[in-house]
């Protein structure tokens, strides 16, 4: 187990999952298998990881990165996402990480907040950056996976940058407290926020992979989130190659059939994924999981979202397997509240704090509140993967914490056991399927559409995704709405913000509610469409 004790003057991040592994005999060990099609399958041992990363790190110092500079990755699952990520951090350079679906203003707004020197990323995606490349000045390279031939302008051949490097790199000694990974979260009120950490991260890190996602030595995780969020680093690189344990990685979507198979052919025992893709598999017929042994598999887990309790009803009726909901945050870097294997589940609960985390329920006062009501979810400021800041931004960081305690933004409430209960957030960001979205942001690019005057936007409960995204729109005058501009809409929220934040209801309305200050009173606009009580108007604009 790792502590500030064993680490020592040694907290990096890339090493501790590549060369120290090798140094612990692991070195022929598979660490990645690389699933990137359902007819292929390529494994990497730890020395593979450790030298490609190696190679990595001495392409950023050759390019004249320093520590601290920041490098992302734009990048669908891929393996040079691992060596970049893994390198990057060796270097002492901060890897943040993005979506492969975000669009040209969600991309200019984490490049350019970060000041990112480089990117690498694919082909494909090159196009987004290049249409924002003019408002970047910092950035100087984009590197890309699938090119065999330099482009000129810092568009860069990663195969060619790697053949030219060497692949033996000093790690310099790493402190606790020196920056590492980099996750934009979205908020209710203005841009995104980059959240960022530090190598003191992967204590908490491998613990909790080690006692909640019980990883053993001869364990094969399949965590099946993005490397672009919290879940993908923190759990699908960093706390099973802490470890030295073995991890899936698959490069095709989302297919029951596939999954299944996949889970069987290749043996995976630890499978970590999120409300919204067992949901899905809830509603496959239930002869599609008979025709599967599972027997190798021996724990679910779940994060995210809130996870349901028919889906755990329906997981141990047919997979015979309870599944384990775990609770985090891109701030908080690692599970802070789970189920977990040997601990009674409570369908719905999300479980209990884990040892040293230590969880409240308080007031907007500051009181603690008694069992059983709701209020705000808060943990005591300290834990070893707590962010280190919002870059650029620390009074937004200073705003989350009061008398030390960090607050989450969620409400929750907790039982006379101790078992903690998802109640929602208590600012209007809307989470659907496991994606924070910003409502502030959907609206801001409503309104760079000619046709929209007004616009807000709100979740509202859905079966499937937990929450959609609902925009309500007040057109411009004489403009109708018609189903050509309801497309139009829809495709540049996508290729604007991301494919997941476009809105999957469009409403139109004469005026959108405001206060009198001019702030959209999404309160409103939620009860309005859920046809209930619309509560205190008193505040708002006369319409
Ligand atoms: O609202 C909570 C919800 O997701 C938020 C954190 O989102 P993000 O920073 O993107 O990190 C997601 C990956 C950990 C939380 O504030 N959330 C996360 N896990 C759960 C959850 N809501 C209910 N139940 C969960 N298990």
């Amino acid at each position: 187990m790792y502590t500030h004790e064993s680490l020592g003057s040694q907290f990096n991040i890339g090493h501790l999952c590549t060369r120290a592994q090798c140094d612990a005999g692991r070195g022929d060990k598979v660490a990645l298998r690389w699933v990137p099609t359902a007819l292929q399958r390529i494994d990497y041992t730890f020395t593979d990881l450790d030298l490609h990363s190696n190679r990595f790190a001495n392409v950023l110092t050759g390019l004249g990165f320093q520590p601290g500079e920041i490098f992302f990755t734009f990048l669908p699952k891929a393996t040079e996402q691992f060596f970049a990520f893994l390198g990057a951090l060796k270097a002492q350079v901060v890897c943040g990480t993005l979506f492969a679906n975000f669009g040209d203003e969600a991309l200019l707004d984490r490049l350019g907040d970060s000041r990112a020197r480089g990117v690498i990323t694919k082909k494909q995606f090159l196009k987004k950056i290049l249409r924002i490349r003019d408002r970047l000045p910092e950035l100087e390279y984009i590197i890309l996976v699938d090119s065999d031939e330099h482009q000129g302008n810092g568009i860069l051949s990663y195969s060619l940058l790697m053949a030219g490097a060497s692949d033996s790199f000093e790690v310099p000694p790493t402190g606790p407290e020196t920056p590492s990974v980099l996750h934009y979260t979205s908020g209710s009120t203005g841009k995104p926020k980059g959240v960022l950490h530090c190598h003191r991260s992967i204590i908490s890190q491998s613990y909790t992979t080690a006692h909640v996602l019980d990883l053993k030595e001869d364990d094969l995780l399949w965590c099946t989130a993005d490397q672009g969020w919290v879940t993908g680093t923190s759990y699908g690189i960093i706390g099973p190659w802490s470890l030295g344990v073995a991890q899936l990685h698959y490069g095709g979507g989302y297919d029951a059939g596939e999954w299944f198979s996949l889970l069987e052919r290749e043996g995976v025992t630890v499978w970590y994924s999120a409300p919204t893709a067992l949901r899905m598999l809830m509603r496959e017929s239930d002869d599609l999981y008979a025709k599967f042994d599972l027997s190798r598999l021996r724990h679910i887990y779940s994060v995210g979202e809130p996870l349901n309790p028919e889906v755990i009803h329906w997981s141990r009726r047919l997979l015979r397997h309870e599944i384990y909901d775990t609770w985090f945050q891109t701030e908080t870097g690692a599970i802070m509240i789970c189920n977990r294997p040997g601990v009674e589940v409570r369908p719905g609960s999300m479980g209990t704090p884990i040892p040293g985390i230590q969880p409240a329920i308080l007031g907007d006062d500051g009181a603690p509140l008694p069992d059983g009501e709701q209020g705000n979810l808060c943990i005591r400021s300290g834990w070893p993967s707590m962010f280190a800041t919002y870059l650029n931004n620390e009074s937004a960081y200073q705003s989350k914490f009061r008398d030390g305690w960090y607050y989450t933004g969620d409400t929750a409430r907790r039982d006379g056991d101790g078992h903690y209960w998802f109640m929602g957030r208590s600012d209007d960001v809307i989470n659907t399927a496991g994606h924070l979205i910003s409502p502030f942001e959907v609206e801001s690019a409503l309104l760079e559409i000619p046709e929209i005057v007004e616009s807000g936007v709100i979740g509202a409960p859905d079966e499937l995704l937990y929450e959609k995204v609902v925009a309500f729109i007040a057109l411009r005058q004489g403009v109708e709405y018609s189903t050509a501009l309801e497309l139009k809409i829809r495709l540049y929220i996508s290729n604007k913000v991301s494919s997941i934040a476009t809105p999957q209801e469009i409403r139109v309305m004469e005026r959108i509610p405001k206060n009198k200050s001019g702030k959209i009173m999404r309160r409103v606009l939620k009860a309005t469409y859920l046809g209930t009580e619309l509560g205190d108007v008193s505040t708002m604009e006369d319409l």
